[in-house]
């Protein structure tokens, strides 16, 4: 048994700060005590009340000064992507094609996913992300680097070899057959391994043939508890297209429903450009959205209307959708969230972007029971963060005390220097 307790200030979320709570869904914890129990979570209380009780052998990790808060879950990320970021198109169809599936082809070389696998992590890390959904490319040796990767650094992570069998390049091309095979194959090896978790995970309905889109929901049937990811409703000229593809279809999401593609643990990147009908179908399912702001700017996609979802019931997490969006860390994602959300005239409450961050996205991963934030019991994976890490920060976070008001500057301020250490099952990387 391995006993340890961090010293601290904590700030993390108990509920939806949206659903009426605001800032009383976060506890604020000023000089607090977190026990951590061999990786588990055992407890939060004021360091004036613990101190005194706990014996002289527990070891105390002394961050006072600093705001930890519950790991990152970035919902929607590519990791072959990391060499494509900043690439210069007009819009999403025109990225893939001139930048992302070249650059996909690499990974055929298992050494080469190896490195960029290796690369992708330690991005993650060092920007307190401690659990995503991953997208790999087509070739299953691109899962297998990044599962072993993942496996290695013992991080909660959920991905998946990419399928696609039609409009793409021919040397991306899997078949209806081979998908269902060769995800099948990973699906058993490496599905619910230590923290890792497999992803059914067709690109998105226009790569997919009907015949493999029917495999994804034959593979979903026989592996219930496994995860789907896709996109959806990215982009305009994305919605024409695959409405043109599947004449058949109410819309664009009602080709995976018809798949069997929409169920919980089932998410989908984008969710821009859905109608009611659609947002209601998620929300009886409880399939989730993955909100990308900095891609959906970066691509010129559109404003994904965050209230809009949640008073359909829509679950959403928040996304950093890695090489579509610019930066891997999710305090700039949390910035560009609120800015795409108050240009809709919405304006969110700091608690509900750190619920978006961390509790919400493990809502959406159907991982609360695991990680989130710091009930007893969750798997202690935390960033400390450093409200004076930049002179800038420094300044603006000594004027207020306030832990809600010193994240919200942390985020819109704050970057990776902003991360000064990321915990995974209670240890240090
Ligand atoms: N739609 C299909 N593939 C992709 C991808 O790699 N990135 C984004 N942002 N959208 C997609
Ligand atoms: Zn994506």
């Amino acid at each position: 048994m391995t006993l340890k307790a961090i010293r601290a200030d904590f700030l993390h979320c108990l509920a939806d700060p949206g659903a009426g709570a605001g800032a009383t869904a976060c506890e604020d914890l000023a000089d607090g005590l977190l026990v951590i129990r061999d990786g588990l979570i055992d407890g939060l209380q004021p360091a004036a009340t613990l101190l005194p009780l706990l014996g002289g052998d527990i070891e105390i990790e002394d961050w006072r000064g600093h705001l930890v808060v519950p790991g990152f879950v970035d919902t929607h990320a590519h990791y072959p992507q990391v060499d494509v970021i900043a690439s210069h198109a007009t819009q999403l169809l025109d990225w893939l094609e001139r930048y992302t599936y070249p650059e996909e082809r690499k990974f055929a070389e298992r050494s080469h996913a190896e490195a960029v696998a290796t690369f992708f992590l330690d991005r993650l890390i060092e920007n307190g992300t401690t659990t995503a959904a991953v997208f790999c490319t087509v070739h299953p040796q691109s899962a297998e680097a990044f599962f072993a990767a993942a496996e290695q650094r013992n991080l909660r992570m959920i991905a998946g070899k990419c399928l696609m069998d039609r409009h793409c390049p021919e040397y991306l091309r899997d078949t209806a057959e081979s998908a269902y095979r060769e995800s099948k194959a990973l699906i058993e090896r490496w599905h619910g391994k230590g923290r890792l978790g497999y992803a059914i995970t067709p690109r998105f309905a226009p790569t997919s043939t009907p015949a493999q889109l029917a495999a994804c929901g034959r593979l979903a049937r026989e592996h219930p508890d496994t995860w789907i990811q896709s996109h959806v409703a990215e982009s305009k000229s994305e919605v024409t297209w695959a409405r043109e593809l599947f004449p058949g279809s109410r819309s664009y999401l009602d080709v995976y429903d018809r798949a069997g593609l929409l169920r919980e643990r089932a998410v989908y990147g984008h969710c821009i450009w859905l109608d009611d009908a659609d947002r209601a179908r998620m929300a009886a399912s409880g399939t989730a959205a993955a909100f990308c702001p900095t891609s959906n700017l970066f691509l010129g996609s559109g404003l994904y209307d965050y209230r809009q979802a949640s008073a359909a019931g829509v679950t959403t997490g928040l996304a950093t959708d890695v090489g579509g969006g610019t930066s891997y860390s999710m305090l700039t994602t949390m910035a560009e969230g609120y800015k795409v959300q108050q240009l809709l005239g919405t304006n969110l409450h700091p608690a509900e972007l750190l619920y978006l961050a961390t509790l919400a996205g493990a809502q959406a991963l159907g991982l609360a029971h695991r990680i989130g934030n710091f009930a007893p019991g969750k798997e202690a994976d935390f960033a400390v963060l450093a409200p004076a890490a930049t002179p800038q920060l420094a300044r603006r976070t000594g004027l207020r005390e306030n832990a809600l008001d010193r994240f919200f500057a942390l985020m819109m301020l704050g970057d990776k220097r902003a991360v000064a250490a990321t915990y995974v099952m209670g240890n240090r990387f």
